[in-house]
């Protein structure tokens, strides 16, 4: 079976953009690969959260992808800090990366703009730490959206590198996965583009957020004075909540509402009521599963020492042919 491995930064709560952009291709691959998937904290250090905010961050993360179906059995869930062979392979693959392509990497460049004082060493190295997070268990595909493109060809470069450089053939170089069922992209309720925890309060909706602000910022999502003539075409801000009414409703409700639009009935408070019901009903399942899953220590405990042991096995098998190969051979 192949091997597929994807790491998550632990930024907080999950909106419906992470689940049909992200989390619903994970179950699909959970079913069909070796799937790994990891809540990459060590990566988050580069921004130096505090213990709490990074522990809470890391607790919330887990608990959101187990309530939305990742099972800890079928594949293996960890958090990368609990592996660390993790560690070491960073250590010895950041003598093979230089200077000059670490700073040439697109996000390396935007962080140099966009946090002038902090540009830490952990930022410039980042892509070698991502290359030892699939490296380190052989992956064959990884998971990436555009951002992450130019990270996955350092890794093929860095297994390249290091091969050639030992004459061996530990590394098989990843490849993008490619997502059978289409990824969706979902807009978000302000109109910036996507669905996204950065666009401010008003944007994206949250699985573990109450229902009362959820509605709250579907009814005042903005729309227009309504359609003047029979079948025009849907401006940007109408097609959006069409959009987010087609991943959370039936098809004839959305059909109902696509012909009041065509015939210039429709009235826009009773639509955007309606999607805040489905939306709400498609929600508050997973909300509780996170809400039971958040409040069961043992049970999060558990499943992270079942991903810890599972991820270490793989990693212990890689890191003790890496030793052999680069000469870390025992005299005891
Ligand atoms: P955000 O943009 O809110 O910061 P992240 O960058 O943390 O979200 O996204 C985590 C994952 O969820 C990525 O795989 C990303 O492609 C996916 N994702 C995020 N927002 C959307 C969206 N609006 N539509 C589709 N996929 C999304
Ligand atoms: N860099 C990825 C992101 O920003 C997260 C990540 C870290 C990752 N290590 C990885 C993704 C390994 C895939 C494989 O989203």
């Amino acid at each position: 079976m192949k091997t597929v491995v994807s790491g998550i930064r632990p930024t907080g709560k999950l909106h419906l953009g992470n689940y049909f952009g992200a989390v619903r291709s994970f179950l699909e691959m959970q079913e069909n690969y070796n799937a790994y998937f990891f809540i990459a904290d060590i990566h988050s250090l580069t921004t130096h959260p505090t213990p709490e905010d990074l522990h809470g961050n890391v607790k919330q993360v887990l608990a959101e992808y187990l309530a939305m179906g990742l099972d800890p059995e079928k594949s293996t869930l960890f958090i990368q800090s609990d592996v660390p062979e993790i560690s070491e392979l960073y250590t010895i693959m950041n003598m093979n990366a230089y200077l000059g392509e670490l700073e040439r990497s697109a996000s390396f460049k935007e962080k140099v703009k966009s946090q002038r004082n902090n540009v830490n060493a952990g930022l410039l190295t980042y892509p070698v730490l991502m290359a030892v997070d699939i490296l380190v268990h052989k992956a064959d595909f990884v998971p990436v959206g555009k951002d992450q493109e130019q990270h996955l060809e350092m890794t093929r470069t860095y297994a390249k590198r290091f091969n050639h450089m030992y004459k061996s053939e530990v590394f098989p170089e990843p490849q993008a996965y490619s997502h059978s069922g289409k990824l969706v992209k979902v807009p978000g309720l302000t109109n910036q583009g996507k669905m996204s925890k950065s666009g401010g309060e008003n944007d994206a909706i949250f699985f573990d957020d109450d229902d009362k602000p959820t509605h709250k910022k579907i009814m005042r999502a903005v729309t227009d004075s309504g359609p003047e003539k029979p079948n025009q075409d849907k401006p940007e801000a109408i097609q959006n909540l069409f959009d987010l009414m087609s991943l959370v409703s039936d098809e004839s409700t959305v059909a109902t509402f696509d012909a009041a639009y065509n015939d210039c009935s429709i009235r826009y408070g009773d639509f955007k009521k309606q999607l805040s019901e489905d939306t709400l009903k498609f929600i508050a399942p997973i909300r509780e599963k996170i809400r039971a899953i958040k409040s069961d220590d043992a049970y999060l405990s558990e499943v992270a020492e079942l991903g810890a042991e599972k991820a270490r096995e793989s990693a212990r098998k890689t890191l003790k042919e890496v030793r052999q190969i680069i000469g870390f051979r025992k005299f005891y």
